[in-house]
């Protein structure tokens, strides 16, 4: 076996199924025979020797609930090789000699570095945004799509009533994929996202046409990377004469109980980082592609980015006329 106590963490936005992950790799951990411990806020806690050994109460009550009972930070100080060396240091003085690392892409980067110091190191992809290649999908999205399409849902509720469009900014700084699932899940009749140029002179005029042949609402879904959802609703209003509304749902995205397909993803993903690092790899960001679980070189992960569903795209785009 070629470690014997490994430790997980959680980092940087927090995501709806971290602590399903979090509860895997212990228990996965402490079936196999490890010694498991758990790394308090992040890097920061590596940084700060903010560590305890955990049992499998540790992690009892905890796969419904949103958040992370270890808490998630964003550290600068681990930025820096000095950082770095002090959380690698940390866990060497405890013999740790395995970490699991459950975050986004930042995360990755310093998981990456603490392979590269010799901790042997799995990534977990704990994300809403649906933003690290190499995995199918990251834990938090399905929930954070739940979210959305129930708030679109009530929107054009209130939206058919009035005659109304409403405009509906979601999460997603670099990448549209909530945008564009709780889009085409909802029926919006335009997605904006980061990954597709578009065109407000178009929009304003296809929502025109579309009203006077009997429309009664129209949602746009907007990721917060391709603009913001003030400033689209008043330049689509000064093109045609329908009333916006905005709603920008923030960070109730990233809240709430976890959806039974992130519960599931996230044991399945807990249990194969601990069995990999037990065979004796490190440097893998896991992950499921068709189904099947998968470890990809985290450096390769890093290095590389998500490609965006254009087929899927256009497919909402198809069926939202
Ligand atoms: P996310 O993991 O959700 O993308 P961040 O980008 O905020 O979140 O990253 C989380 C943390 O990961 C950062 O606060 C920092 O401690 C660490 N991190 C990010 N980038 C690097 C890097 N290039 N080298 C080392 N650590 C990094
Ligand atoms: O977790 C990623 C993300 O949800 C982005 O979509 C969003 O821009 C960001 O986190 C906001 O996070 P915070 O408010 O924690 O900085």
């Amino acid at each position: 076996m070629s470690v014997k106590k490994i430790a997980v963490l959680t980092s940087g936005g927090d995501s709806q199924g971290m602590n399903a992950a979090v509860r895997a790799v212990v228990r996965s951990g402490l079936y196999h025979g490890l010694e498991v411990f758990a790394v308090q806020r992040g890097y920061a806690g590596l940084i700060n020797d903010d560590i305890r050994e955990m049992d499998l109460r540790s992690v009892g009550d905890i796969i419904q609930r949103g958040g992370t009972i270890l808490q998630s930070a964003r550290c600068k100080e681990f930025m820096s090789p000095e950082g770095q060396q002090l959380g690698a240091d940390n866990l060497r003085k405890r013999g740790i000699d395995g970490i699991v690392v459950i975050g986004g892409d930042g995360s990755y980067q310093g998981a990456n570095k603490l392979s590269k110091l010799g901790i042997k190191t799995m990534g977990i992809p704990g994300t809403i945004d649906n933003d690290i290649p190499f995995t199918d999908i990251t834990i938090g999205f399905d929930t954070a799509v739940s979210i959305v399409v129930d708030a679109i849902n009530k929107l054009r509720d209130t939206m058919s009533s009035h005659e109304r469009s409403s405009v509906v900014e979601v999460m997603g700084r670099h990448c549209g994929d909530i945008a564009l699932y709780a889009g085409l899940a909802s029926g919006a009749e335009t997605i904006l996202v980061p990954e597709v140029p578009y065109d407000l002179n178009e929009i304003a005029a296809r929502m025109a046409t579309n009203f006077s042949q009997g429309k009664r609402h129209s949602i746009i879904v907007v990721a917060e990377g391709a603009g913001k959802g003030e400033d689209i609703a008043a330049e689509i209003m000064r093109r045609n004469s329908i009333e916006a509304r905005v709603t920008v749902l923030g960070h109730i995205q990233r809240g709430g109980a976890p959806t039974h397909n992130d519960r599931i993803l996230a044991s399945n993903l807990g249990d194969f980082a601990v069995r990999k690092l037990i065979e004796g790899d490190s440097g893998k960001s896991c992950g499921i592609i068709k189904g099947e679980l998968v470890a990809t070189d985290i450096n390769t992960v890093v290095n590389s980015k998500k490609q965006f569903n254009m087929e899927l795209y256009e497919l909402a785009k198809r069926l939202s006329q």
